[in-house]
């Protein structure tokens, strides 16, 4: 509900008056029942259902159903949803060809926003956000592609052929098996790495109006596809002070290279003359623990037990780097804790993902949030998403007389 403190802008803005908020520290971009999140307590639900619950309980499919309709699914209505999805996995073969274009070392993240945007080359008939049920296929096709096309991308950077995907195989289960299968020998997926891999879509699912988020919304209420609107979220998504983050940690763990230079980093993280920043610490909501960070850190303790992983050389690094951060008076001062990014690279990387996926790999999550925040919007009342500037250039001048 508002609160009496919430100034509703249009009011102002009748009286020629406009707030100048840089980074939007203050200001509410639109209404949304998806996501709530208080920083101060470290608290994050989901229509009403504590990100906890849902990681001990739910799995991804019944998460995005929820984030898309707005409760939880019954048994019949999961079973729908569920085959709904593992039956648009498929991309037209034509953008196995599209590949070709790209160079090999290509970033994924680069990819990720060319073939994702060129899906409405290849599904325009479904581009009709008037339409209801346009809407809800594009929807359920981007939840059932990305995992595809997020597979290809390792696939061709490795130079292996594209595994098709398996729709009698649960979500993260079909995704790792399009990651790590070939035709030259039997892929079993494990399924502690496939729960694993479920949890971290579940934690990164949404996250209210993050950048990314709010990058698919602005773009959304020009009537953009929604295509086009989850590649400019992906791009978004992509910078290390969002999602590359997870990336970030690990080129910083082996920057940092040995335990014994932490504390050198950390002296270096706390220098103002200095742009290095602790790479998975700090978070613009929350002043608290991050509640993801929390599941994620327990859930990363018990699968480096079971992939026999406690003695990588990097992880001990980041066990004690987390450590030191959290006993010391500047960290503690700023309230910077370790986010969810910090932990979603440790797993990853005891999961055998390559760093450079890192963040594809929280695309996918967030698909799901991107997509129900979209659906929200144009479902509901929405007008062009146009800020305002505070103009600070030169005042009128007259072209120089030639
Ligand atoms: N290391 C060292 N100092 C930091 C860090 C850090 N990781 N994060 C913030 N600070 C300091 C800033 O220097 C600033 O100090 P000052 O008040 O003395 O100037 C203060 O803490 C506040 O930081 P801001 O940058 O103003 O906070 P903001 O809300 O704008 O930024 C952000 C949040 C971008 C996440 C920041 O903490 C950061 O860069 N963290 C590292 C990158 C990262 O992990 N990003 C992932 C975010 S979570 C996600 O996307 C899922």
């Amino acid at each position: 509900t508002k609160g009496p403190d919430v100034v509703d802008v249009r009011g102002l803005l009748k009286h020629g008056v406009f707030t100048y908020d840089p980074g939007f520290m203050s200001t509410a971009s639109c209404e949304s029942q998806i996501t709530f999140i208080d920083g101060n307590k470290g608290i994050l639900l989901h229509r009403g259902y504590p990100i906890e619950e849902l990681a001990d309980n739910a799995d991804y499919l019944e998460t995005c159903y929820l984030l898309l309709y707005g409760d939880l699914p019954n048994a019949e209505q999961k079973a729908k949803f569920n085959h709904s999805i593992m039956h648009h996995t498929m991309v037209h073969q034509q953008i196995h060809t599209f590949f070709n274009g790209f160079r090999r070392d290509s970033h994924p993240m680069a990819i990720m926003v060319a073939v994702v945007g060129a899906l409405a080359a290849f599904y325009h008939d479904s581009l009709d956000i008037n339409d209801q049920n346009h809407r809800e296929i594009t929807a359920h096709r981007l939840i059932s592609k990305m995992p595809t096309i997020a597979a290809m991308v390792y696939k061709y950077s490795i130079g292996q052929p594209f595994a098709y995907p398996r729709n009698d195989l649960d979500y993260a289960s079909n995704f790792l098996h399009m990651m790590f299968s070939n035709p030259c020998e039997e892929y079993k997926v494990n399924p502690v790495m496939a729960a694993a891999m479920d949890k971290i879509f579940i934690l990164h699912a949404d996250h209210e109006q993050n950048a990314s988020t709010s990058t698919v919304r602005l773009t959304g209420s020009t009537g953009a596809n929604p295509f086009a609107c989850i590649s400019a979220g992906i791009a978004a998504l992509w910078g290390p002070a969002h999602g590359g983050a997870n990336e970030a940690v690990l080129s910083m763990l082996e920057e940092i290279g040995d335990e014994s230079n932490i504390e050198a980093f950390i002296e270096r993280a706390k220098d103002k003359n200095d742009p290095f920043r602790l790479m998975g610490f700090g978070h613009r909501v929350y002043k608290n623990y991050d509640p993801r960070a929390k599941v994620m850190k327990a859930h990363a303790d018990e699968v480096l037990k079971e992939l026999g992983q406690v003695n990588d050389p990097l992880l001990k690094i980041a066990m004690k780097l987390e450590k030191i951060a959290l006993e010391d008076e500047y960290f503690v001062q700023k309230k910077l804790y370790p986010n969810v990014d910090f932990y979603s690279g440790i797993l990853l990387r005891a999961m055998g993902i390559p760093t450079s996926m890192f963040t594809v790999i929280f695309a996918l999550g967030r698909t799901a949030g991107w997509i129900a925040h979209w659906k929200e919007m144009i479902d509901g009342d929405y007008r062009i998403g146009r800020p305002r500037q505070l103009y600070t250039g030169a005042t009128e001048r007259q072209y120089p007389k030639k």
